[in-house]
Order: C-alpha cells, then sequence, then structure tokens
C-alpha cells in the first residue's frame, strides 16, 4: 500500500518549487502526497525564514503534529516529521532539540539525500531526530529525479539559487548558501519535459534569477537573457517569466530581450527597497535610487507596455522621514503595477539587527500604512486601465463562484471569466469588464481561434474545439 506524504508549503516560488521536487524524490520510495497531515505517513513542514517570528510559527506547527503523532503511536502506526528549508537550514539544531517529535531536519540543498535520510530516520532509536543541513559540494539538481507528476499549465522551474550579494537586512545568503547557477542543458531538458506535460509557461526561479550565469553546451557562461532566448525556442513554450532580479544584474541583454522577446511576458518584480541612497547605502544594496531608475527608463523604452512591481521596507534602522519621503518620491515617480511592502523587522545574525537606531514600532506602522495607501491605489489605477481592452490570460484554475475560471494576464493580475471547464490549461483572449483591487473580471473573446492558442497544429485543433 501507498505511503501517506504531507508536505505544507511556507514563503515563496522557491520552496513551491523545491516541495514539487521532493516529492519527485519521495514518490519512487512508495509514498504518495495527501491533502493533510492526519493519517499521513510522512509530514514535512518546508519553511521560510523571510517573515516575522517564523520560527515560532513552525514550532507551533510542530505542537499540533506532536499531537497526531502520538495518536497515530498509541494505534502502534509510525508517522515521520520533517522539518525543511530556510528555518531548518538556520536553526535545525534547535529544532531537534526543542522539538524531539521531529525526525529529521534537512535543508534546500540536501533535499536529494532524502532517501537516505527516511531510511536511517525510520531505523533511528537515539531519540534525537538526524539531520542534514550541509551546504554540500554536490548540486542536487544532478541527483533529483525526473518530474513525477505533471506540474499544471504553468509551473515554476529553478536555475539559479543562493545569493552573495548580503544585503544588511536579510538571512538568504545564510539560509540558501552561495550563489549558483544550473547548467543552460538540465534546464533546457526541464523545460521541454514540462511542456510535454502541458506546462505552457514558465516561471524561471532563483533568489537572485538575474544574476544567472550558467555554463552553455557552447563552453560558454550565459547570462539570462540568453537563457530566455533559448528557452523561447523550446516548441509550445508559450510564455516565459523570471524572478527575483536585483537591479544591478540588469545587464542591456536583458532589458533587450524584454523588447525582443514576446514569449517574455511584460511584467517585472525588480525589488528597490527603499528610494533613499542613504538607506540604500546602509542596507548594502550596492546601487542608488536615480541608478534604478535609469533601468526603469531604460526597460520602458525597450518595452513600454511592462508593468512594474517592487518590494519595500519600511523602518530599516536610522531611516528617518526624509529617507521615508523619499521612497514616497521614488513610489510615485515610477509607478507601480504592483508591490510588496513590509516593516523592517531584525533577522538575527544579520548585520542590521546589531543597529542601534531601530525605529519605533509605531512610526513604523504609520510610515506602511502610508506607503500601502500609494501602492494600492496606484494598483488600483493600474488594473482600471486594462478595462476595455483584450489581454491573453492563461486559464489555470477554477474561481469561486459556479462556472468561474481564473488564470493570468501578462501582467500578472488575475483574470476571472465565465467559461466552460475545457478551457482549462489554454490562453485565451478576454475582454476586460470590470477591475477590483486584485483581480478582473471579463469574458472571452469569441471567433479568432489563432487568439486560443499560438503553437502547434494539435494545439490549434484543440483550441479549435475549445472555441465557444
Ligand atoms: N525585514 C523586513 N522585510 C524583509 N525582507 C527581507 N528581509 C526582511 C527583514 N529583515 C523583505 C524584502 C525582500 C522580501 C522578499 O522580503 O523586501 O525583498
Ligand atoms: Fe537577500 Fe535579495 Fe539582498 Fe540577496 S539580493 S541578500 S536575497 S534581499
Amino acid at each position: 500500500m501507498a505511503k501517506k506524504l504531507y508536505i505544507k508549503t511556507y514563503g515563496c516560488q522557491m520552496n513551491v518549487y523545491d516541495t514539487n521536487r521532493m516529492t519527485d524524490v519521495l514518490v519512487p520510495l512508495g509514498y504518495e502526497t495527501v491533502d493533510g497531515p492526519e493519517g499521513a505517513d510522512m509530514v514535512i513542514l518546508n519553511t521560510c525564514h523571510i517573515r516575522e517570528k517564523a520560527s515560532e510559527k513552525v514550532f507551533s506547527e510542530l505542537g499540533q503534529l506532536r499531537r497526531i503523532k502520538e495518536r497515530r503511536e498509541s494505534k502502534g502506526e509510525k508517522m515521520l516529521i520533517g522539518v525543511a528549508g530556510c528555518v531548518a537550514q538556520a536553526e535545525g539544531e534547535e529544532i531537534l532539540r526543542r522539538a524531539k517529535q521531529v525526525d529529521l531536519v534537512f535543508g534546500p540543498q540536501t533535499y536529494h539525500r532524502l532517501p537516505e535520510m527516511v531510511t536511517q530516520a525510520l531505523g533511528n532509536t537515539t531519540g534525537r531526530g538526524i539531520s542534514d543541513t550541509d551546504f554540500p559540494v554536490e548540486s542536487k539538481f544532478d541527483f533529483l529525479p525526473e518530474e513525477s507528476l505533471p506540474q499544471g499549465s504553468s509551473a515554476f522551474l529553478s536555475v539559479q539559487e543562493g545569493c552573495d550579494k548580503f544585503c544588511t537586512f536579510c538571512v538568504v545568503p545564510y539560509t540558501r548558501g552561495a550563489e549558483f547557477s544550473r547548467p543552460v542543458k538540465s534546464i533546457i531538458e526541464e523545460a521541454k519535459r514540462l511542456v510535454l506535460n502541458g506546462t505552457k509557461e514558465i516561471t524561471l526561479l532563483g533568489q537572485n534569477v538575474n544574476g544567472f550565469h550558467g555554463e552553455a553546451p557552447d563552453g560558454k557562461s550565459w547570462k539570462l537573457g540568453r537563457l530566455l532566448r533559448a528557452l523561447a525556442e523550446v516548441d509550445g513554450l508559450e510564455r516565459l517569466r523570471y524572478i527575483t532580479s536585483h537591479p544591478n544584474d540588469m545587464d542591456d541583454e536583458l532589458i533587450k530581450t524584454h523588447q525582443e522577446l514576446s514569449t517574455l511576458m511584460p511584467y517585472l518584480h525588480l525589488p528597490i527597497q527603499s528610494g533613499s541612497d542613504r538607506v540604500l547605502e546602509m542596507m548594502n544594496r550596492k546601487h542608488t535610487a536615480d541608478h534604478y531608475r535609469k533601468i526603469i527608463d531604460k526597460l520602458r523604452d525597450a518595452c513600454p507596455e511592462i508593468a512594474l512591481s517592487s518590494d519595500f521596507i519600511v523602518g530599516f534602522p536610522g531611516e528617518s522621514d526624509r529617507d521615508f519621503a523619499e521612497t514616497i518620491r521614488l513610489i510615485t515617480d515610477i509607478n507601480y503595477a504592483q508591490a510588496y511592502s513590509f516593516k523592517y523587522s531584525p533577522r538575527p545574525g544579520t548585520p542590521a539587527a546589531g543597529i542601534d537606531a531601530q525605529v519605533p514600532e509605531d512610526i513604523k506602522s504609520q510610515r506602511l500604512a502610508m506607503l500601502q495607501e500609494l501602492l494600492n491605489a496606484q494598483q488600483i489605477s493600474f488594473n482600471q486601465s486594462m478595462v476595455g481592452k483584450n489581454l491573453s490570460v492563461l486559464i489555470e484554475r477554477k474561481g469561486r463562484e459556479e462556472g468561474q475560471l481564473g488564470g493570468r494576464s501578462p501582467y500578472m493580475q488575475s483574470v476571472f471569466v465565465q467559461a466552460p471547464e475545457r478551457l482549462m490549461g489554454h490562453i485565451v483572449e478576454v475582454k476586460i469588464e470590470s477591475a477590483q483591487p486584485n483581480s478582473l473580471n471579463g469574458s472571452v473573446v469569441t471567433g479568432d481561434f489563432d487568439t486560443l492558442d499560438r503553437h502547434t497544429v494539435n494545439e490549434k485543433q484543440t483550441a479549435m474545439e475549445a472555441r465557444i
């Protein structure tokens, strides 16, 4: 009988990707995935360390799992509990010390070793869980099996991991390790397999994805622009995206790729964190606000329709009213389609956590509210500017209402339509009729089957059948 596996994923897309790949490693061991921890033979928490109080949340979840595990054990059944991801990497020893119910702890770079770890954990009688949080010399990508399940019409593909930038607020360089780019050949092979299994859109992932510099079949090192061009040649791959980028790696070739490659969606998440040069310097971002503005100008020259997104931190230690005003000015000038914003919170072990001039909580809250009001207004007006336009939408999920399907516009907006389920997985043309702060509504434009899908004859046939 198949053993049941439940993986709970926290945090970024990179963790979603890692969860899928952990599943790929465990399926050959006889596991199949289930939707909850009750009755599971193995539960893995794939954790994220970015958000505040991340480890407390993990410990509270582990408390609930302990109760489930005790119930199973009282019936003579076994249940393994694993903690993976960035909290495991940063606080693995502490987890094993405090949470005796945990059988295995492993980091983002060692989950290819899960078969050995699971065998070891099943035979472990020491009363203490096992841990593997190395940064191994081997790359996990050389050991991971091929994907065991189709990843859906929109899939993630990890091309780069880790970060050497050491922004002073950030834990990533400590939890994900040094920058590493996968070889081009294995990326293209993975993309082809995804497309064969029905994927139409691939989002390339990396903590510093535009710092990609992978070894290519021509013996050279390719940067992200070159990789995107090669991926655009994969037959049946309709849409490409990448996330997350650093301004300093936004080179001219990549900007030109936005101009020339229609497969590359006109959307870019390019975090700046603050509009003040003084704060940017304290954050060790290694660029000025002006440099960022120049990159945005170049991007908009190359691709006028590009929608921009960013991350902002308010209340970084030492941030003055004047610094904050510069962030507001930058947001006003750039005009974002959407963005994420956070109050600074100290992460143990990072340089900024030790700075004396921490900003009081109430000031952080005031600044965040002001910044979000501005960003929300920009997002609403961006969404409203879509009303009356036709957008291509990749339909990928059911909506909340009866008969409703949802997908993403080229600009990453959620778009909902009333449409037959057979359109699932297709790219359709949608006339936008109304805009909400976080989504758009519209109707599928009938008629031209070319708008349903662009590629192979087979797909065109399906597209024709799918016409309303
Ligand atoms: N405090 C607040 N926000 C943070 N981020 C990363 N570290 C911190 C921190 N210590 C935010 C940054 C980053 C995003 C993923 O999370 O804006 O870009
Ligand atoms: Fe963290 Fe991004 Fe800075 Fe790297 S570039 S340290 S991942 S914020």
